[in-house]
């Protein structure tokens, strides 16, 4: 019967949508755009308590308007009950209506895995102040690493484990799903099914320390067969023509701290860079990625996300910094 509904109440929210144009709730990081199913689910949710408190505030306010006219004019004691009991009705039946809404879109917000559904599974543990991001390939075989970005089929249910490497993170991308909190020494877990392609914003939604508000990723929803080849394509080492800035990045120990496949950069304590010329931005969301943003990162990456664990490389010539910006753009 919700579903039946579910078909008019999305009907009256499209004929609503220009007003939501015009007053920003569309774009990559908005739950009132939804392109998920979780997120049509708690759009829906939105709407109807959006109308259950319209119709609470208006009853509210006519009854106030009702008691400052009639001020003079007392009641007999019978209409005085009557007025008690069907407030109490109301209020009973406005609740129940919106409890029984609300309880009745539970299921559909927390999916479970079920038995022997294939699924593509990511993990996805937070860091001051980035992500890394792991893919465990369909076979069952490998596992691809990436970080600040998540990718996803379009059409086809993922699980994603969710960890913390330090503080209390949350993993939340408003256009696909309601958010979850990454614990340190506990896993957590979201399911994720989303309805159309394109790319959103995800946030952290957890204070996590002076750069909170500068931890953020990509997420990308892809059509199923492109998705399949990106990960294919991960699985090989990026391809790079710049020799240079491959050795410019080993000699001032970037390798130390990053991973590049294929190379002898085997760090761990950073974002994972292979095929990071690939990724929608730089710096966990915060940059538009490039090989300017890239350079300007290496140089004072201080200055662009305080707090943050990588030093700045003021010291090394621009050319070199160059150097391994271009090396690292043609990472694809
Ligand atoms: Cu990570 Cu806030």
């Amino acid at each position: 019967m919700l579903a039946r509904h579910a078909g008019k109440i999305t009907g009256i929210a499209a004929a609503l949508s220009p007003v939501g144009g015009l007053t920003g709730c569309a774009g990559m990081q908005s739950a009132l755009d939804p392109a998920g199913h979780e997120a049509q689910e708690l759009y829906l949710l939105f709407l109807g308590m959006c109308a259950g408190g319209a119709v609470v505030f208006i009853s509210v306010v006519s009854l106030l308007i009702y008691a400052v006219h009639h001020q003079r004019r007392v009641h007999s004691d019978r209409v005085v009950a009557r007025l008690i009991l069907w407030g109490t009705v109301t209020t009973v039946a406005v609740l129940t209506v919106l409890l029984t809404f609300s309880l009745a879109l539970w299921p559909g917000l927390r999916p479970v895995q079920a038995e022997g559904q294939p699924a593509i599974e990511i993990t996805v543990t937070g860091h001051q102040f980035w992500w890394d991001v792991r893919y465990q390939t369909p076979d069952g075989q490998a596992v691809v690493v990436a970080a600040n970005e998540v990718r996803l089929p379009v059409g086809e249910r993922v699980f994603l484990t969710l960890e913390s490497a330090d503080m209390i993170h949350s993993f939340w991308i408003p256009a696909l799903a309601g958010k979850m909190d990454m614990v340190p020494g506990r896993s957590t877990h979201l399911s994720l099914l989303a309805t159309r392609p394109g790319v959103f914003r995800g946030p952290c939604a957890e204070y996590c320390g002076t750069s909170h508000a500068l931890m953020a990723f990509s997420a990308v929803a892809m059509e199923p067969a492109a998705f399949t080849a990106w990960l294919a394509a991960r699985r090989m080492p990026s391809p790079t023509a710049q020799a240079a800035g491959l050795q410019a990045f080993l000699s001032n120990g970037c390798g130390g701290c990053h991973t590049i496949s294929g190379t002898e950069a085997r760090g761990k304590i950073g974002p994972d860079l292979s095929h990071v010329g690939s990724r929608e931005t730089i710096g966990a969301g915060i940059l538009p990625n490039t090989v300017q943003s890239i350079a300007r990162f290496i140089k004072e990456p201080d200055t662009i996300k305080p707090g943050v664990r990588m030093p700045s490389f003021r010291m090394l010539p621009d050319e070199e910094i160059a150097g391994i910006a271009q090396y690292l753009k043609g990472l694809q």
